[in-house]
């Protein structure tokens, strides 16, 4: 996700903000920009790419003054450019913004036609704007900032500097991270701690709808609609590596904890309540929609588990054939694919070598194609004729989990607006499906309660040398999923399988020996996998059952039940994939394995 630190004092604020945006480099990005206050104006500096690039400009051209703000991002509306990155400024208005507008169309419609010219292609822009033109009604730069976020929907943290009121600087949030770093009448705001962690460890940390002016040595933190709030200061004692992780003590925990915001950013401003999905990349029309006779989905690893439950919600609500392929299979043998195929390439990183290569097959073949990525301006979203991007943020911890998640959401998305436009769905179906993924973020959020229980799974069955993971329909990607995340991570052997399947082979390995993971939310077959469970639990395997309020129906069946929140069949693979990661997860940390970095595993596979 994007960084951003602000820094008002009597300090040089440019050699404060560039250390500040170097310790939030981990989180990936791709451009950076510094915007400071000095005699009266401001002045910006911004750069493609890494902060090097930031830094060989300021030597050459330096930006002075004690009260500056600066940002690395992490691409979600418009390209990576130096036109995109942020600080974005409007007549003496300068803006860092990290989340995403959902309003900002409406916005810029309504601000260019009172006569505003944007430069960017980001949603950011829009705000910068908004204050300028509250400023001139006002004359306020307080109440403009605070008129221009009430107006504002979707997730926002930003910082904001005003060329006519030098001495002072505004920070504000809502569902992104901010805090406030304070020390000796100088005051630091950043998104996430370490960004502040060398200059001071006395924070305070801002909640939704909060708005802090800073002055000549001091603060005020109120309400956006002005009632004053009192805010304690915490001291920091983490050391400064477990704060870049926001406390957890992985990547890859952090990031599967991330799960509820990084879905809510997926649906941002797609999904309308009364009844539309909008995805405004995928540069297909309802005519060449209702053209398509055949989908590929093509992807590898995580990303193919996410095709598989693809091709259920594609076949459900738009009634189109799929086949889904793993990318290195797809792009040697010779597939059928035409004018009126559709060819959907799923990749987190955009750059998976064979993923691209199956995306040119499509592409030499005159079929249509479609990237679902989580990387903007990768390679397969570049090449692609449209694209449905994943806010995930950037994964760090190399097995994948947000991006599985976010793609899992983005394909339904998608599945919507497909059967939309074919009319195989009514717009009054739709309006349902949209409330059950409004209520997806909350529900991960339920489900990550179960951390505690998993971990204690974990230490009780660590010691195994294989794993069996069942499920069937749209649970058997999950089961694929949950044996793939526990043997990247733990190196533990460990099978999916559908769960009717265990009969014709698998069920041979079963002994006392054996944790076998079952995945039986209250569905259709859900008879059926307790009679799996049944057949395993006689020959002694040792069964942890993964269901939602059936679960008591289990009572006896299982060794170990995981109760989950219940949701519409459709997204319960959603809740079930965060017990897979949880469960790989916890087993690889208490055997000491390097969770992050896993032996022979690279993040992006940009190699055949
Ligand atoms: C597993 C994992 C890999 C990737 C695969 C595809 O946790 O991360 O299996 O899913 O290498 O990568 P992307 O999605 O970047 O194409």
């Amino acid at each position: 996700m994007c960084g951003i630190v602000g820094f008002i004092g009597s300090n040089e604020a440019t050699p404060i903000i560039l250390d500040g945006l170097r310790r939030l480099e981990y989180r990936g990005y791709d451009s950076a920009g510094i915007a400071t206050l000095n005699h009266g104006k401001v002045e910006i500096r911004r750069a493609a790419g890494k902060l090097v690039n930031l830094e060989m400009m300021l030597q050459e051209r330096p930006l002075g003054g004690s009260c500056g703000i600066g940002h690395t991002r992490w691409a979600t509306h418009g390209r990576p450019s130096e036109i995109n990155a942020h600080p974005h400024c409007a007549g003496g208005i300068v803006v860092v913004h990290n989340g995403i507008i959902e309003n900002y169309r409406f916005l810029k419609g309504m601000l260019t036609g009172k006569g505003h010219h944007f430069r960017s292609e980001t949603d950011t822009e829009v705000i910068a704007h908004l204050i300028e033109h509250h400023f001139k009604e006002t004359g306020s730069f307080e109440a403009a900032v605070r008129l221009a976020l009430s107006e504002l929907r979707g997730a926002y943290a930003v910082v904001v500097l005003c060329e006519k009121e030098p001495g002072h600087l505004i920070a504000a949030k809502s569902g992104s991270p901010l805090v406030v770093g304070h020390r000796g009448g100088e005051f630091y705001v950043a998104s996430d701690i370490p960004a502040m962690l060398s200059r001071t460890r006395e924070m305070i940390f801002l909640d939704d709808g909060e708005f802090v002016l800073f002055g000549n040595r001091d603060m005020k933190v109120s309400m956006l609609d002005g009632r004053k709030v009192r805010k304690e200061s915490k001291t920091i004692t983490w050391n400064p590596l477990l704060a870049e992780k926001g406390g957890y003590r992985h990547f890859m925990l952090k990031e599967i904890h991330e799960q509820p915001r990084a879905i809510a950013d997926t649906l941002a401003g797609r999904i309308q309540e009364k009844g539309e999905v909008q995805l405004e990349e995928l540069h297909l029309t309802d005519v060449e929609l209702r053209r398509i006779e055949k989908l590929f989905i093509v992807a590898c690893g995580t990303s193919w588990h996410a095709a598989l439950i693809g091709k259920f919600f594609i076949e459900k609500l738009a009634r189109v054939p799929v086949d889904v392929d793993i990318a290195s299979e797809f792009r040697y043998r010779d597939p059928i694919v035409t004018g009126n195929t559709l060819t959907l390439l799923i990749s987190q990183s955009g750059e998976t070598a064979d993923t691209l290569a199956a995306l040119r097959e499509a592409k030499g073949k005159k079929g249509k194609t479609v990237a679902v990525c989580n990387v903007v301006e990768s390679s397969i979203a570049r090449e692609s004729d449209g694209v449905i991007y994943t806010h995930a943020g950037p994964e760090i911890g190399v097995a994948s989990t947000k991006a599985f998640t976010t793609q899992i959401v983005a394909l339904y998305m998608f599945a919507i607006r497909l059967g939309l436009a074919r009319g195989t769905i009514s717009s009054g179906q739709c309006r349902g499906m949209i409330h059950d993924l409004q209520a997806l973020p909350e529900k991960v959020e339920k489900t990550l309660m179960q951390d505690g229980a998993i971990e204690e799974a974990a230490r009780a069955y660590m010691g195994a040398k294989d794993f069996l993971f069942l499920g069937r329909g749209n649970q058997y990607p999950i089961a694929l999923e949950g044996a793939l995340k526990l043997k990247e991570i733990s190196y533990i052997h460990a099978e999916g399988y559908p769960a009717g399947e265990m009969k014709h082979g698998p069920i041979a390995l079963i002994d006392e020996q054996m944790p076998v993971v079952i995945l039986a939310p209250r569905n259709e077959t859900f008879e059926k996998v307790a009679s799996n469970m049944e057949e395993v639990r006689a020959r002694g395997g040792r069964v942890i059952a993964v269901t939602d309020h059936a679960g008591e129906e289990l009572t006896g069946k299982a060794d170990l039940i995981l109760n989950l929140p219940a949701v519409p069949d459709d997204l319960m693979p959603v809740i079930t994939a965060v017990p897979m990661q949880l469960l790989a997860y916890h087993v690889a940390a208490l055997l000491g394995k390097d969770v992050d970095q896993p032996r022979n595993l690279a993040k992006s596979v940009t190699v055949e």
